[in-house]
């Protein structure tokens, strides 16, 4: 992609893959969107994917597939114990990371289950640059806390800084002087930092944190399911690393980490989780819950199907034409929004296109949910589904009060090799009119709000009524547009 120059001299993403199975798209009129607004409680989760354009939610489990992903997936060996499949999958991660143990599970969160299960106890405290929902929904579940340690261009949203991931090493290492390493269950880096926009870790940092952990003899856990997106960032933001095979950045990555784990339904395209260890000890301990709470430990809740496909998809993680086509995209959406004045998160990360909403609605309140006022905005204005990452996110504080994020963040992520270019300029031009139209939104207030992740299944309601103001003024600049 970034070797093809056009005459023109203006730099245009190419796909390098072409398109063969293809699925029909439904663009409901603003008043149909309206409608499935109200229905959803103004939480985008709870749209039916009909009523969705263009399913910028998530990466999770939507990524395309490859041709050779899917002529995979025929010669799965499907037995309940001691399958084919698990073996070939089994060989690739030994070879990608380098590392010797693999316990399969059924996705990323349950990764995260096992560890928690095996490494937190009661009233420990996980340190990490930053948390992941589910991560800290499972570490506090076990009895344990989690305090973040990112460095502080990290909370900034607009920043020149290249891995806004990293971790900060001198309040990681006052934390555990002060703490002492009993009262630390395990350090974790997550490539690719979710919750602030995409951001990546350096491998400089890595490697820093790793000595860390070693010198203090506390475990060291990488979050990997973001890491397709950080490998690329790690090559050319990184000059150590510009010229150097992906496979050597992996391998590296697998002597380094006492655990690696990911989500298999962004890392490698498909759909499961993996777990990774050299550890003997490590290894036995989190072996005994994969029965438990997975199923047997050759497939681990997922599919044969899944796991070809996985083997697959790691080995065309490996390729820098694969892994920077997300990367170039959410680039260039990024780019066509702040043309509009649209605040984004910079730099542009992985993962998707992050709006800051803070900026963007800087007229309502932090507790009404501005992020996910405008998560809703957006699916009326353009049928483009988008996630809040802000305080609806976050779980409340033990005695009940609110959690103000550090970033109200809206996210439009790009699933692997899904959308074309036009398809972003959409995305583009609808963002923009409503960058124009933005102080009609206004906030929202739960009407119904879960215990636990309650930003998935939670309602909300207007705090005055927006939604409908806001799709007449649609119509009128629209005309018969959809
Ligand atoms: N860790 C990170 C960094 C993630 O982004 C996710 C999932 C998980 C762990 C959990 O993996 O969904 O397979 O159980 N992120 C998805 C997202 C849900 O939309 O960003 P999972």
């Amino acid at each position: 992609m970034g070797n093809v120059k056009f005459s023109s001299g203006e730099q245009i993403p190419l796909e390098m893959h072409k398109v063969r199975v293809v699925q029909k798209l439904n663009l409901l009129p603003v008043e149909q969107r309206q409608d499935a607004l109200y229905r959803a409680g103004f939480n985008t989760f709870l749209l039916k994917n009909n009523e969705v354009f263009l399913d910028m939610l998530t990466d999770s489990g939507v990524n395309a597939m490859s041709d050779n992903q899917l002529a995979a997936m025929m010669r799965a060996d499907d037995s309940y114990a001691g399958s084919e499949t698990f073996y070939r999958l089994e060989k690739q991660l030994q070879n990608v990371f380098g590392m010797l143990y693999f316990l399969p599970a059924h996705q990323g969160r349950a990764c995260e289950n096992i560890i928690a299960h095996t490494l937190v106890k009661q009233d420990q405290i996980t340190l990490m640059n930053f948390h992941f929902t589910t991560t800290k929904a499972l570490i506090t579940y076990m009895g344990g806390s989690v305090e973040e340690l990112v460095i502080d261009e990290g909370l900034k949203v607009s920043s020149d800084h290249p891995f806004k991931g990293n971790m900060n090493l001198e309040k990681l290492e006052a934390r555990i002087q002060e703490l002492t390493p009993e009262k630390i269950s395990f350090i974790r880096l997550e490539a690719g930092t979710n919750l602030i926009g995409g951001q990546p870790i350096s491998m400089e940092n890595i490697r820093a944190v790793s000595a860390i952990s070693r010198k203090h003899s506390i475990p060291f856990v990488l979050d990997a399911s973001l890491l397709s997106d950080n490998l690329y960032f790690i090559k050319v933001r990184e000059p150590e690393f510009r010229d150097k095979p992906l496979l050597e950045i992996t391998r590296e990555l697998g002597e380094l980490c006492d655990i690696i784990y990911f989500s298999a339904r962004k890392l490698g395209c498909a759909r499961g989780g993996a777990i990774l260890t050299n550890s003997p000890r490590l290894h036995e301990e989190m072996r005994a819950f994969i029965p438990l709470f997975e199923g047997f430990i050759t497939y681990g809740g997922m599919s044969v199907r899944e796991m070809e496909i996985l083997a697959v998809g790691l080995e065309e993680t490996l390729d820098m034409e694969v892994i920077e086509q997300t990367p170039i995209f959410i680039d260039e959406l990024a780019k066509e929004l702040e043309k509009n004045g649209v605040p984004v998160v910079t730099p542009h990360g992985g993962l998707g296109c992050h709006i800051n909403a803070s900026a963007f609605v800087d007229h309502i309140p932090q507790a009404e949910y501005p992020a996910g006022a405008l998560a809703a905005a957006i699916y009326l204005t353009s049928g483009v589904r988008a996630m809040e990452r802000g305080t609806l996110s976050e779980q409340r504080n033990p005695d009940g009060s609110e959690h103000l994020s550090e970033m109200e963040l809206v996210r439009l992520a790009i699933p692997k090799r899904v959308f074309t270019l036009s398809q972003i300029k959409y995305v583009a031009d609808r963002i923009s009119w409503l960058y124009q139209n933005r102080t009609m939104i206004q906030g929202l207030e739960f009407t119904e709000e879960p215990d636990v992740l309650r930003f998935f299944f939670g309602r909300l309601k207007e705090t005055t009524p927006w939604a409908d103001s806001l799709s007449r003024k649609f119509r009128d600049d629209f005309n018969d547009s959809l």
